[in-house]
């Protein structure tokens, strides 16, 4: 539960330092369907859950400042004048990197502590990284006062993502977990970056995720590969953004890019095109469309994009040998991590149940499986 993560924060946090914090809880976040269309300026439609970061955050007179987080026991003392990234795929930098990119819009900080912990797995694509970069600015944006807004605050978790982490990151992830809202999911549009909620009620169906407890690393160069691509054929185009073609734009350009690229771009077109049609699903209530339409953007993201892993198109297999699951797809930036599956209520026992022994047969490891609610964004507890 989020208010015992809270409160173990909150009291490590005194113990240590001995005075009273400000506590924040900055959420995960699932997305329902449009998978990396964020950096083409395209359409996405996540929620920040009832999981993620706390954090307990207050002003330091030491001289300089603490970081901890409790998971992995590890402290970090560091000097605000001396940020640099450090080896890639530390933890340190995503908060070095929000630390940084404050001071680089003009803001001034001062010293400060910051003691966190988190209860959803790394590398599960459900934005652990998103959600404590958003705790960070949002805990330093309050305790100095700073006078950021949420949008502005949402860039410069990116930025630190960017320059710090490595990864050159849409703005799906930080957006869904600052804005999130109870019982919606956003539907949000990555160029002007602003979201219309949809409340979501599926009654006899709910959404299970599964994760195949492969951690994706998505500084591996492959997500930023991908992102390259799309950039380099909207030049060929001559557009913005892949969200300003048509399949028949892409068509006219198939003897200049190479077939793997090609597919790639087509992708992204199409991802986009199914984000806009699963709104209107779910506005109609329609589940069988909106399962349909996440059932083939897995299929694109595995066969196409090539994003997916054995493990992620393992499970989707298996949710398509049971009618009631409406749709399954893998979630985030892939190459491990979970898929979200659209399944009646009443066969969620009986599919995880099957679905862990065939997975533990075939991989001789462990699913799990996680059933969320759609929550807030990031806050201030009292
Ligand atoms: C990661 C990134 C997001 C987005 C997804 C793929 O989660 O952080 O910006 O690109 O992958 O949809």
């Amino acid at each position: 539960m989020s208010s015992e993560l809270i409160q173990l924060v909150k009291q490590s946090f005194v113990e240590r330092f001995k005075t009273d914090p400000i506590l924040i809880f900055s959420p995960g976040r699932i997305n329902i369907i449009g998978e990396h269309t964020d950096y083409n300026d395209g359409y996405v439609f996540p929620a920040a859950i009832n999981k993620g970061i706390a954090a307990a955050i207050q002003k330091s007179d030491s001289g300089t400042c603490t970081a901890i987080a409790l998971d992995l026991n590890s402290t970090v003392e560091f000097e605000l004048d001396k940020l640099k990234p450090v080896k890639e795929g530390s933890w340190e930098n995503f908060v070095f990197g929000v630390v940084a990119e404050i001071q680089n819009s003009n803001k001034a900080l001062g010293n400060f502590n910051i003691v966190f912990k988190g209860n959803i797995p790394g590398g599960a694509g459900m934005s652990s990284s998103a959600a404590l970069e958003n705790s960070v600015v949002f805990g330093l944006n309050e305790l100095f006062q700073l006078g950021l807004t949420k949008q502005e605050m949402i860039l410069i978790s990116q930025k630190a993502e960017h320059n710090y982490v490595g990864v050159n990151c849409g703005i799906m992830d930080q957006y869904a977990s600052m804005f999130g809202i109870e019982n919606s999911a956003l539907h949000l549009d990555c160029r002007t970056v602003e979201s219309q909620p949809y409340e979501i009620n599926f009654e006899d169906h709910e959404l299970m995720l599964i994760n195949t407890n492969v951690k994706h690393s998505l500084s591996d160069s492959a997500y930023n590969d991908r992102r390259s691509v799309c950039e380099d054929i909207s030049s060929l185009l001559g557009i913005k953004a892949l969200r300003d073609a048509t399949e028949t734009d892409l068509k006219a350009i198939v003897d200049k890019v190479t077939p793997e690229n090609y597919h790639k771009a087509l992708f992204v077109i199409q991802e986009n095109a199914r984000t806009i049609k699963a709104a209107k699903a779910i506005k109609s209530n329609n589940l069988d469309s909106l399962g349909a339409l996440i059932y083939e953007s897995h299929m694109g993201l595995s066969t196409q994009y090539k994003v997916s892993c054995d493990e992620l198109d393992f499970l989707v297999a298996q949710a398509k040998k049971n009618e009631l699951v409406l749709g399954a797809r893998m979630m985030g930036g892939g190459f491990g991590g979970c898929t979200i599956n659209l399944i009646a209520k009443n066969e969620t026992k009986n599919f995880a149940k099957e679905v862990s022994k065939a997975y533990k047969n075939k991989f001789g490891k462990d699913c799990s499986v996680y059933f969320v609610k759609l929550s807030q964004g990031t806050h201030i507890v009292n």
